[in-house]
C-alpha cells in the first residue's frame, strides 16, 4: 500500500467545484498508474465501489472490468440498477454474476449468524476469483477503500465479513479514494454524475438482507425480508426521510404468530420495522415515526407481502440493542 495517511494540509470537499478538482487531479494519476494495463473491481452498488467505478471509466475506460456479484441478498431493485447505470448509461464492461441459487443453496439450514456471515464472505470472494481467473492480462485491482476503513483496520477493504484476498487475487490495488471521508466520496459521486439514490444510500452491511432474514433463510422469508424492505424505503423517500434518517429495515424473524384472514386464522410471518439515527454506527437512537407514516406502511406490508400478518416497530435504542438483529 502506498501513502495511507491523509496530510493535514489536504482540504476537505464540501463543494461540487472541490470535488471537480479532486476528479481531475486524479485521472492523470489513474492513468499513470493503470498505464496500458487492465484493472478489476468488485461493483456491489454501494456509494464507495461505485465512485471507484465511475472514476476508472473517466480514467481508464474498457481497460475497466466490473464485476458484480448478485448473492440474492441485495435490496429489490439493486443489481438492476447497478446494470442499468454502469452498462447502460456509463458504458462500462461489466460482467453480471447471477450467483444467488450458488449463495442460497450454500446457507440452506444455517442458522447461527456468524457461520451466515463466513459462509456469505467465503462464497463472494470465490465467486470474484473465479471471475478474475476467466479474464486475460489483469494487472489491477480497484477497491473502494475510504479513510475510515483505513484507520479502523489494515487497510483492506474486507468488510468484517470475508478474510483476506486470496493469491489469485493478488494484484497491485488502485485506491482512488482512500483518504476520503464518506461525505467526500458523496461529493464526488455527485459530481461523476452517479444517481442521488446512488450517492445518498444508507449503510448496507456486506451480507445484506441475510442478516435481516433471521435465523436460517428460506427464500420465501428472504421475499418477505425484501419486499417489505422495499416498501419501507418507498414511503420513507414519500415522506422526505430518504437521506435524513441514518438507517431503516425491516427484519423478518423465523417464527410465525397467528392471525385471521376473512374469517380463518393463519400462521403467518412478522415484519418488524427498525429506523435509527446514529453518527458512526456505534450508538444508535431510533427515529420516531409519525403513526400516519407507520399505518400506511404497515396498511401496505400486510396488503402486499405476502406470508405476513403483523408489523412491529421496534422502539430500541442502540445500546441496549444492536442495529441489525444478528
Ligand atoms: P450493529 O448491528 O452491530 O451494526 O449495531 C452496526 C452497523 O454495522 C452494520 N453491520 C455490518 N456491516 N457486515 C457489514 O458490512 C456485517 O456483517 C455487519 N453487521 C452489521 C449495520 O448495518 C450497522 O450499520
Amino acid at each position: 500500500m502506498t501513502n495511507n495517511l491523509r496530510p493535514e494540509s489536504m482540504q476537505r470537499i464540501t463543494s461540487r467545484a472541490l470535488a471537480e478538482s479532486f476528479i481531475a487531479e486524479q485521472i492523470p494519476l489513474l492513468q499513470e498508474q493503470i498505464g496500458d494495463s487492465k484493472v478489476l473491481l468488485a461493483l456491489s452498488g454501494g456509494v464507495d465501489s461505485s465512485v471507484v467505478a465511475a472514476l476508472l471509466i473517466k480514467a481508464v475506460g474498457d481497460q475497466l472490468t466490473c464485476v458484480h456479484v448478485n448473492h440474492g441478498l441485495l435490496r429489490k431493485g439493486e443489481p438492476e440498477q447497478v446494470v442499468d447505470v454502469f452498462r447502460n448509461q456509463m458504458g462500462a464492461n461489466l460482467v453480471y454474476v447471477d450467483a444467488v441459487d450458488r449463495f442460497l443453496d450454500k446457507l440452506a439450514g444455517v442458522a447461527d449468524p456468524e457461520q451466515k456471515r463466513k459462509i456469505i464472505g467465503k462464497e463472494f470472494i470465490d465467486v470474484f476469483a473465479e471471475e478474475a481467473k476467466k479474464l486475460d492480462g489483469i494487472n489491477f485491482l480497484a477497491q473502494g477503500t475510504i479513510y475510515p476503513d483505513i484507520l479502523e483496520s489494515d487497510g483492506v477493504k474486507s468488510h468484517h465479513n470475508v478474510g483476506g484476498l486470496p493469491e489469485e487475487l493478488n494484484f497491485e490495488l488502485v485506491e482512488p479514494v482512500r483518504l476520503l471521508y464518506k461525505d467526500e466520496v458523496r461529493q464526488v459521486g455527485l459530481a461523476l454524475g452517479l444517481p442521488e439514490n446512488m450517492v445518498y444510500r444508507q449503510p448496507f452491511p456486506g451480507p445484506g438482507l441475510g442478516v435481516r432474514c433471521v435465523g436460517a433463510i428460506t427464500r420465501d422469508r428472504l421475499e418477505a425480508v425484501r419486499e417489505s424492505d422495499s416498501i419501507l424505503r418507498e414511503e420513507f423517500a414519500a415522506a422526505g426521510l430518504q437521506g435524513k434518517v441514518w438507517q431503516y429495515f425491516t427484519v423478518v424473524p423465523p417464527f410465525t404468530s397467528t392471525g385471521i384472514k376473512n374469517g380463518k386464522r393463519t400462521d403467518d410471518w412478522l415484519v418488524i420495522i427498525r429506523a435509527v439515527n446514529s453518527v458512526d454506527a456505534t450508538s444508535a437512537t431510533i427515529e420516531p415515526l409519525p403513526y400516519e407514516l407507520l399505518y400506511k406502511i404497515r396498511d401496505r406490508i400486510l396488503a402486499e407481502v405476502s406470508g405476513v400478518n403483523r408489523v412491529l416497530y421496534d422502539l430500541s435504542d442502540k445500546p441496549v440493542a444492536t442495529i441489525e438483529y444478528e
